[in-house]
């Protein structure tokens, strides 16, 4: 279902950044560079485990959508992976995931201690890094989306395993932990690139939108995808008591009795049966279908966003990128 011709490949679009993506590789190495051996040791780990970059893709894409000249796009495109890094090895952590990008996660091999520690640096750097651009609004941005990330992931552990939560509850949460991170890589390009309000805020709601969509993608994901391809375990939101759309959708069109026995597989841990149960009542009210339609609501309205731009070869990356986040699978 996830799978559908794209007008632009998004293997070109990440082609023709590669020069760039390089270099944002080198800021990533040199923001987790210290003479502390456990730093750059967990750094190098996460660099070479495979991430996307699609949030540095987010901004490089802005930036050149705006024909921005200087070299500011690499640093920030730099601090934002590393701030994403970050809250993956906290997440981790909080969610009891073993497994990250298809390997263990880091503190499987290292510790709990050290792992929330290194994330903390990272944090801190990558902030401390941001600061060598002179820019108040920049700082703003990225600090700013940093603070609603953690908040994010707060209220999201106050929600875990509330059956009641509403949709509304739930897109708030997926605009704080992780819409917001994309958002402010898109309006920093504007900002760097000196713009107008109006196509800072466009570049921002193009990012908040496609943001929630990749966040939704990937809470479907998480009931559709085997775990090679996607690098985490099948139904591993339900075992963390996560309330996602798809579960939201269900419990919205659930009889009475399939309620309550949602409620109890929740309750009692995920089992192999209790998984097939949960799958079997998505299928019966086509939820993830529903989940995946409001994604793709989201992902024409982010494009709507763009519109502000005149037609170019740039703006098409942009909105392969939009598909992108919404049609990967991982
Ligand atoms: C994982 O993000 C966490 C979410 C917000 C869904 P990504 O899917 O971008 O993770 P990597 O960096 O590519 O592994
Ligand atoms: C990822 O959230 C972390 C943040 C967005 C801060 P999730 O817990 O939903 O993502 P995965 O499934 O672990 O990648
Ligand atoms: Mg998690
Ligand atoms: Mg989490």
């Amino acid at each position: 279902m996830l799978k559908y011709h794209l007008k632009m490949d998004i293997k070109k679009v990440f082609d023709s950044y590669d020069e760039e993506l390089r270099l944002v590789e080198a800021k990533l190495r040199e923001i987790f560079k210290s003479d502390v051996v456990f730093i750059p040791l967990i750094g190098r780990y996460l660099l070479e485990g495979g991430g996307k970059r699609i949030r540095p893709l987010f901004l490089l894409t802005s930036a050149r959508l705006l024909g921005y000249k200087g070299d500011g796009h690499i640093t920030l495109a730099g601090v934002i992976e590393c701030i994403h890094t970050a809250s993956l090895l906290h997440d981790d952590v909080v969610d009891g995931a073993e497994l990250r990008r298809g390997q263990p996660a880091a503190h499987s091999l290292w510790g709990n201690q050290v792992v929330i520690l290194v994330g903390d640096y990272l944090y801190s750097n990558a902030l401390r890094t941001a600061v060598s651009l002179n820019s108040h609004k920049i700082m703003e941005a990225v600090s700013g989306a940093t603070t609603r990330m953690t908040e994010g992931e707060i209220f999201q552990l106050e929600k875990s395993g509330d059956i009641k939560m509403t949709e509304e509850e739930y897109l708030r949460i997926i605009s704080a932990k992780t819409a917001g991170l994309i958002s402010a890589a898109c309006r920093m390009a504007a900002a760097l690139a000196g713009r107008p309000p109006e196509d800072e805020e466009a570049l921002a709601a193009f990012g908040l939108k496609s943001g929630m969509a990749f966040q939704m993608a990937d809470d479907i994901l998480d009931y559709m995808a085997e775990e090679e391809g996607l690098g985490k375990k099948l139904g591993k939101d339900l075992d963390e008591g996560k309330i996602t759309l798809p579960l939201i959708y269900l419990l919205s069109s659930a009889s009475k009795d399939e309620k309550e026995e949602i409620g109890s597989i929740i309750d009692n841990g995920l089992s192999n049966e209790g998984l097939k149960r949960m799958l079997g009542l998505f299928e019966k009210y086509s939820v993830l279908e529903e989940s995946m339609k409001k994604a793709e609501k989201l992902i024409s309205e982010a494009k709507e966003e763009l519109m502000i731009f005149s037609p170019s070869h740039e703006r098409e990356e942009m909105f392969a990128l939009a598909d992108y986040a919404l049609q990967r699978d991982k």
